[in-house]
């Protein structure tokens, strides 16, 4: 069931910021790659940040309404073969379950190398697993049509910091990269996503707090659509909203 965002959203938002802020009072490294690489040592099993695959599919995944939302006139999750790149991958089953359900081709990134040894040996064959940090993609440009981040850019910016808010940037400019200097959209320097590809950011933060780093790190990626869901973490434990917000590289100009 979906909520769309009202009062109710400031509220959530605010428990789910301090879940993220009261694990980086504790583990304030949630930038290091010694932090991650200590932690799948510790934990390999899987643990899925949020929600799963299937949460996502009720959540309107395979649904998205938007105009914008769509690859070459079909739905985007319709289309059989595209290539998606998880940003963070972590030890979920995202990638393992778009390759599969999707029949698309995902490559996963993650900058733990203990994290990444861990998925080749559990999912040796469908996805591609590369150690790689997501500020600095070392990807062709135009080379993925759907790239998704499920809360790694909620663990970058969780710090808090100037330098938090600046890394999240680096990774956005990753994805849909634009000329540091000047606002010329014909000459947007493409990086990885492909024109009308899809960015979907799935983080406890809205819209209205990615709109501020997003639009000012990569303004040629258009918001399409969001949709917010309540999630319960664990039991016991309040829910939280968790929002999928769906970005459109170049929106209405392509
Ligand atoms: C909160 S976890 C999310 C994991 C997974 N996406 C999920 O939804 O379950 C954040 C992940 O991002 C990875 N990470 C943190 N900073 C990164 C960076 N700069 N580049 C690539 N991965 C990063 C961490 O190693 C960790 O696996």
């Amino acid at each position: 069931m979906w909520w769309m965002l009202a009062g109710g959203a400031a509220v959530a938002l605010l428990l789910a910021t301090g879940l993220f802020l009261r694990r980086s009072s504790t583990s304030p490294a949630y930038m290091s790659p010694a932090y991650w690489d200590e932690r799948y040592r510790r934990r390999p099993a899987t643990y899925e940040w949020y929600l799963s695959f299937q949460d996502l599919v009720d959540f309107g995944l395979l649904t998205l309404t938007s105009a914008h939302v769509s690859f070459l006139g079909q739905p985007l999750i319709a289309v059989a073969g595209l290539r998606w790149l998880d940003l963070g991958c972590g030890n979920s089953t995202l990638a393992d379950s778009v390759s599969k359900a999707l029949r698309c081709q995902v490559t996963s990134i993650d900058i733990s190398d203990i994290c990444i040894s861990l998925m080749k040996s559990k999912y040796p064959s469908k996805v591609r697993y590369l150690c790689m940090d997501a500020r600095d993609l070392e990807f062709r440009d135009e080379s993925f049509d759907v790239v998704v981040d499920k809360s790694t850019l909620d663990a970058v910016v969780s710090a808090g910091s100037a330098t938090a808010k600046h890394a999240a940037k680096r990774i956005v400019r990753q994805v849909a990269r634009v000329p540091a200097h000047g606002t010329d959209m014909s000459v947007i320097l493409a990086k990885v996503l492909v024109p009308k590809g899809q960015f979907l950011v799935i983080s406890v933060h809205p819209w209205s707090y990615w709109d501020t780093i997003i639009s000012t790190a990569s303004p040629n990626l258009v918001h399409c659509e969001e949709r917010a869901q309540r999630v319960v973490l664990a039991a016991g434990r309040d829910p939280i909203l968790v929002f999928l917000n769906v970005f459109s590289k170049g929106g209405m100009q392509y």
